[in-house]
């Protein structure tokens, strides 16, 4: 198994993305400590997991006392943290910028940035030397979104903080690598496409975009995830990987 004997905080793992990566970490062994702002969500999305390998708690990315609690009792229950993945993030609205809402502005930046810096503050002090941080970025961290102004900015800062983590946490052989998922049918994605218009419409222009002629699937992006954990990508550190069908 490619990740035995080690231990991951997911973020967001109430999502697709979140729990699909959880479920191919936990069958490949790893000790699971999954978190999400919605505990119901989390709940019902890990439930037939190995409950001897999970710890699930309904936590907030953008709370310093919910991620002290996390990393606590994760290194209470598992006693080190080798993987973590942030992962959790939000869409916002699309809009043009002239029309865009600063308060969704805020909420996108506090949650897909803000989130992140509070866990390399938190978390990555506390992770065993050799570990592996995931970022979540997106296609949109490499490219223009013209209606998604709030989401493409996030995703781009997430590079800054991958690029400007990567030097520090390579003293100690920490790993800081982004991924960058493309079109995946989440419901964050459905509800972006939905503001955009009729949905089969929308679904047919993106897929127009997509080299490869289908969206992207979440294993597709937890496979993805794996690697960037386990050891295999061990000499990797500082770069992206593009999962995204050939959008970018
Ligand atoms: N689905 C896609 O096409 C796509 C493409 C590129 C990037 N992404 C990124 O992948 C990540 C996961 O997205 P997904 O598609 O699984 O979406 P999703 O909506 O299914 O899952 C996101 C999860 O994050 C949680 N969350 C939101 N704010 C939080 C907070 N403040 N604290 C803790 N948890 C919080 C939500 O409750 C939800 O369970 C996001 O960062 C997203 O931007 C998704």
């Amino acid at each position: 198994m490619r990740l035995e004997n080690k231990t991951a905080v997911i973020t967001g793992a109430g999502g697709l993305l979140g729990r699909t990566t959880a479920e191919v970490y936990a069958r490949e062994g790893a000790n699971l400590v999954l978190t999400d702002r919605d505990p119901e969500a989390l709940e019902e999305a890990t439930k037939n997991f190995p409950n001897e390998r999970t710890l699930r708690l309904g936590a907030d990315v953008t709370s310093v006392t919910d991620t002290e609690r996390v990393t606590s009792q994760a290194l209470q229950k598992f006693g080190a943290i080798d993987i973590f993945f942030a992962n959790a993030g939000i869409e916002g609205f699309s809009n043009e910028i002239s029309d865009y809402s600063l308060d969704v502005y805020n909420d996108v930046m506090d949650i897909n940035v803000k989130g992140i810096i509070i866990g390399l503050q938190i978390i990555l002090p506390k992770m065993s030397d050799g570990g592996s941080i995931i970022m979540t970025s997106s296609i949109a961290g490499l490219m223009g979104a013209p209606v998604n102004i709030a989401y493409a900015a996030s995703k781009h800062a997430v590079i800054g903080l991958r690029r400007s983590t990567a030097i520090p946490a390579g003293k100690r052989g920490i790993r800081v690598n982004s991924l960058h998922p493309g079109f995946v049918e989440s419901p964050m994605l459905t509800r972006l496409m939905s503001q955009r218009g009729d949905l089969d419409e929308v679904r047919k222009e993106m897929t127009a975009r997509i080299k490869l002629g289908r969206f992207t699937d979440a294993e597709e992006i937890a496979n993805a995830a794996l690697f960037l954990g386990s050891d295999e990508s061990k000499g990797m550190t500082d770069q992206m990987l593009v999962i995204d069908g050939g959008v970018v």
